[in-house]
């Protein structure tokens, strides 16, 4: 907000904006914002986190710019809006993974809190402590916890589960992310498979059969060993990989805990449902976590607000809007732009759902 004011700008938030992240209207009215019930009216600039309300992009001034996290492809009416609006589109979900775009990074800076979370809902949720203790009553061991998935949420839960003490396995496609976790003083679960298929940009794909049978003979024994399983595994634009069955949860002790952190995706666990706690035969409970970065709204709106910062000084100079999609920052990120969509995905989808 300071940044944004001291560039030139004024700032208009929604009434109750910050309430959940610990921000008062009053808050944003002492740092120079004004409260409006509609602030995008006339605005050349909406941040939001998920899709503005489709009537509030003829709201906007022509060729305004709206950006958040948008999952583009998934909201095809979105763009179409935006198009038909004329006010071009961003989401932040399509940054390329450059430095200079670091700052932007939405996805890492959501997936940091995510993973913070979800290692302290399995901490709060599982019957047994994390950290070995040598007490008078006796010696308790170290929780085994096992991620999958070793990226920006992953590392972040592996990292918050050592520091809680516990025993820490974490499991990845990507061989490349060996090093990460080791670095934390987790133990790696390899696949030990030679035909894994990478992505683009740190990114996985899907993986073919004979990776995905290689996995589960893999994780089966080593999600039976432990007290807790986090899932954080994700593929960009495609519904969450499922990995854990049900039989493997089945195969867990009595207390034992999966937390889910792709749930609101679909869900790296066959037995998940998203925002509900599933108790499994056996005894084991399966937490479907819906939006994650939501547990923690006050740190997850801070860093939120660095990177929408930092995205609007890359398109408004001197007061105005000013696009250039020469720079592959906002050529990537683009979803609409001049009433066309440019997001191929999006306009595929757009294309079938007008089928
Ligand atoms: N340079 C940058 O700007 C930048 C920014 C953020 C992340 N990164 C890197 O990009 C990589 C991906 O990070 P992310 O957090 O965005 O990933 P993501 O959220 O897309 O996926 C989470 C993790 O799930 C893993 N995964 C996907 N399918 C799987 C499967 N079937 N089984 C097991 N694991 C599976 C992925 O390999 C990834 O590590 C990491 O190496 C990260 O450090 C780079």
């Amino acid at each position: 907000m300071k940044t944004l004011l001291e560039s030139g700008f004024s700032v208009a938030v929604q009434p109750g904006a910050g309430v959940d992240a610990g921000f008062s209207d009053q808050d944003y009215e002492e740092a120079g914002a004004s409260i409006e019930e509609e602030p995008w009216r006339g605005a050349d600039f909406l941040a939001s986190l998920r899709a503005p309300a489709p009537e509030w992009l003829g709201l906007l001034n022509p060729g305004a710019v709206v950006v958040g996290l948008f999952s583009p492809a998934m909201e095809p009416d979105l763009a179409v809006g935006a198009a038909e609006a004329g006010v071009s589109l961003f989401s932040l979900e399509l940054l390329p993974r450059i430095t200079r775009a670091q700052s932007m990074d939405a996805l890492s800076s959501q997936a940091t809190v995510t993973g913070y979370w979800g290692t302290l809902v399995a901490a709060t949720r599982l019957p047994r402590f994390f950290p070995m203790l040598m007490t008078a009553a006796g010696t308790i061991p170290p929780a085994r916890v096992l991620v999958i998935g070793a990226g920006v949420a992953g590392l972040q839960a592996i990292a918050t589960a050592r520091r809680l003490g516990a025993a820490v396995v974490g499991h990845d496609v990507r061989p490349v992310s060996q090093t990460e976790v080791e670095s934390l003083g987790a133990k790696f679960l390899s696949l030990e498979a030679g035909d894994v298929t990478e992505g683009s940009g740190g990114y996985a794909a899907s993986q073919p059969a004979e990776v995905q049978r290689r996995q589960r003979e893999v994780l089966a024994p080593a999600i039976e060993n432990s007290d807790v399983v986090i899932t954080t595994a994700a593929i960009p634009g495609r519904r969450a990989p499922v990995i854990v069955t049900s039989e493997m949860v089945q195969s867990m002790r009595t207390g034992s805990v999966v937390v889910d952190l792709a749930a609101d995706t679909g869900g790296n666990c066959e037995l998940t449902q998203v925002g509900k706690e599933v108790r499994v035969p056996g005894g084991a409970v399966v937490i479907g976590v819906r939006n994650p970065p939501g547990g923690m709204p006050m740190h997850a709106s801070q860093l939120y607000s660095r990177n929408i910062v930092t995205f609007a000084q890359a398109v408004l100079s001197e007061g105005k809007i000013s696009l250039d999609l020469t720079d592959e920052v906002l050529e990537a990120s683009c979803v609409v732009y001049g009433g066309e969509i440019r997001h191929q995905p999006t306009a595929d989808r757009v294309g079938l759902a007008g089928a």
